[in-house]
């Protein structure tokens, strides 16, 4: 089965697990930038309350096209306790029927409080998701 990884990272946590998932399943990695990178305050004051609004902001280039992959893993930090809004950028470019898996970065490990509205956010683009994980940063 052919998997890509499509990830975001602000401090480094996400893309040294995104590497180790990439190794892990023999797949290909893509990271997701913003257009414009929140300062440490920045992402506090404006970063979270859109992570938490479910917003999808900027790209610093397009979603690389992974239609052909049989599998996406979309790997995010949490902010505020919802995936950072890179995620929902991410999320809202893939083709509808695309099969995803959700990894999900965090201090505490644990982001089950928005799991209910990040599913809903997933459904309204037709994705299927497989497995949807919390793995607490190292
Ligand atoms: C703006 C901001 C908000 C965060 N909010 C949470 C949170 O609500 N819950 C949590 O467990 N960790 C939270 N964290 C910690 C990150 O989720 C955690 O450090 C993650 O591993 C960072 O991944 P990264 O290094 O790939 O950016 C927050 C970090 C930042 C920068």
């Amino acid at each position: 089965m052919s998997t890509a990884i499509l990830y975001y990272s602000y401090s480094g946590k996400t893309k040294a697990l995104a590497e180790a998932e990439a190794e892990k399943r023999s797949a290909r990695l893509f990271e997701v930038k913003e257009a414009r990178r929140y300062s440490p305050l920045g992402s506090v004051l404006c970063g979270c309350p859109a992570a938490r609004m479910q917003k999808i902001p900027a790209l610093l280039s397009p979603v690389p096209d992974v239609r052909r992959y049989d599998k996406v893993v979309v790997m995010a930090p949490i902010w505020a306790g919802y995936p950072a809004p890179v995620f929902n950028a991410i999320i809202s470019s893939l083709m509808r029927g695309t099969n995803v898996d959700i990894l999900l970065v965090s201090a505490s490990g644990d982001s089950s409080k928005s799991k209910g509205k990040v599913l809903e956010f997933i459904e309204q683009y037709g994705l299927k998701v497989g497995a949807y994980h919390d793995i607490k940063a190292p």
